[in-house]
């Protein structure tokens, strides 16, 4: 067991390293400069890689090499990365990566169009992996964006709303972020020529993890070292998301408790002087535990639709990430 865990460790190690590799320069020599530096340097930022690994280890796990599914994987992370710059305006984040973000590094001109033009620069690599399975899997890929820009209008729809449940919020994260993770399993799958079983059990392994992946996410906001997670803690509550731990917390909360939860709607958020005050409600009304639960039902959830794959080095190596994404501080 032991042995095994240490084989996809390597393996995903092997995988980042890898892309990192590739990142470290793409682009960098593309002119106009003022485009094409902005990309290189958020793609070289760092990051998981999470997405790129979800590519491979689907097509693995239909059988497939992982090597015939490198363009699309580094294409899932690129468009992943545009996400990221256009989220961190629309979130007022000054640092992610342990760095500046770009509007701030650069400027918003620049964030907005390094962003419109990761698209393209997605699609053209995701091109390169296709033969003629290039209609499904576009069609895939397109969907996915549509999923992720959907998902971050409710996303901002939801901070003015104040009776938001957690059932709108499970679509918002589907949409926002499980809808990738979706996408890169099916994405693999299709490519690694899986048969349509097999996609529909990845397709909701991701959709499942990315579920779980979100609610952790949340999560960590709050409960994760700043110095780990890259970016201030509590930035959540500062811009008055409707989190999980908030829902939940406004659901259970009674009394002088839920005026201050009123209060971060009335305000828009909170000061970064009453974090603390916040961390310990949530504390005392148990939504840490009761986020805690529903990460770890839904990484369950997603390990159980990877028991009829054939291919049991790659199911495996699915199984390994989705319990090792538990134990993740960033
Ligand atoms: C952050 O994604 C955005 C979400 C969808 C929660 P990651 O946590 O995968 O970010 P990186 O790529 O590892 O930095
Ligand atoms: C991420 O949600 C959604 C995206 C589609 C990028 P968050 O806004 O919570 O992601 P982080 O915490 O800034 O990475
Ligand atoms: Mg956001
Ligand atoms: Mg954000
Ligand atoms: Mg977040």
């Amino acid at each position: 067991m032991q042995d095994a865990v240490k084989k996809y460790e390597v393996l995903y190690k092997k995988e980042l390293k890898k892309v990192e590799k590739t990142f470290s320069n793409i682009y960098s020599k593309k002119k106009p400069h003022s485009l094409y530096e902005p990309i290189n340097y958020i793609l070289r930022g760092g990051g998981k890689r999470i997405r790129p690994f979800l590519v491979s280890g689907a097509a693995k796990s239909a059988g497939s090499y992982p090597k015939n599914v490198y363009n699309a994987s580094l294409a899932v992370e690129i468009l992943h990365n545009f996400t990221l710059v256009h989220d961190d305006i629309m979130d007022n984040a000054d640092k992610r990566r342990g760095r500046d973000t770009l509007h701030i590094r650069n400027n918003m001109d620049t964030a907005i169009l390094a962003g419109d033009i990761m698209t393209a620069l997605a699609y053209e690599s995701l091109l390169k992996d296709c033969g003629n399975n290039a209609h499904k899997v576009v069609s895939i890929f397109t969907n996915g964006i549509i999923e992720v820009c959907e998902g971050q209008a409710l996303d901002k729809e939801f901070e003015t709303r104040n009776n938001v449940s957690i059932k709108e919020y499970k679509v918002m994260i589907y949409k926002k972020t499980a809808a990738l993770m979706e996408m890169c399993c099916l994405i693999g799958a299709n490519l690694g020529k899986a048969r349509p079983a097999q996609v529909k059990a990845l397709g909701s392994y991701g959709k499942n993890l990315g579920m779980a992946f979100q609610i952790q996410d949340d999560l960590l906001d709050l409960i994760a070292e700043e110095k780990e997670l890259g970016k201030p803690v509590g930035g959540d509550l500062i811009e008055g998301k409707k989190t999980y731990l908030f829902i939940k917390a406004l659901e259970k909360a009674r009394g002088k408790e839920k005026k201050m939860l009123l209060d971060v709607m009335k305000n828009k958020g909170i000061k970064k002087s009453e974090i603390e005050k916040y961390k310990s409600l949530y504390l005392k009304l148990g939504v840490i535990e009761d986020a805690k639960k529903e990460i770890k039902y839904y990484t369950d959830k997603s390990v159980s639709s990877l028991k009829i794959l054939g291919n049991k080095e790659g199911a495996e190596l699915l199984k390994w990430l989705a319990f090792t994404l538990l134990q993740r501080n960033k």
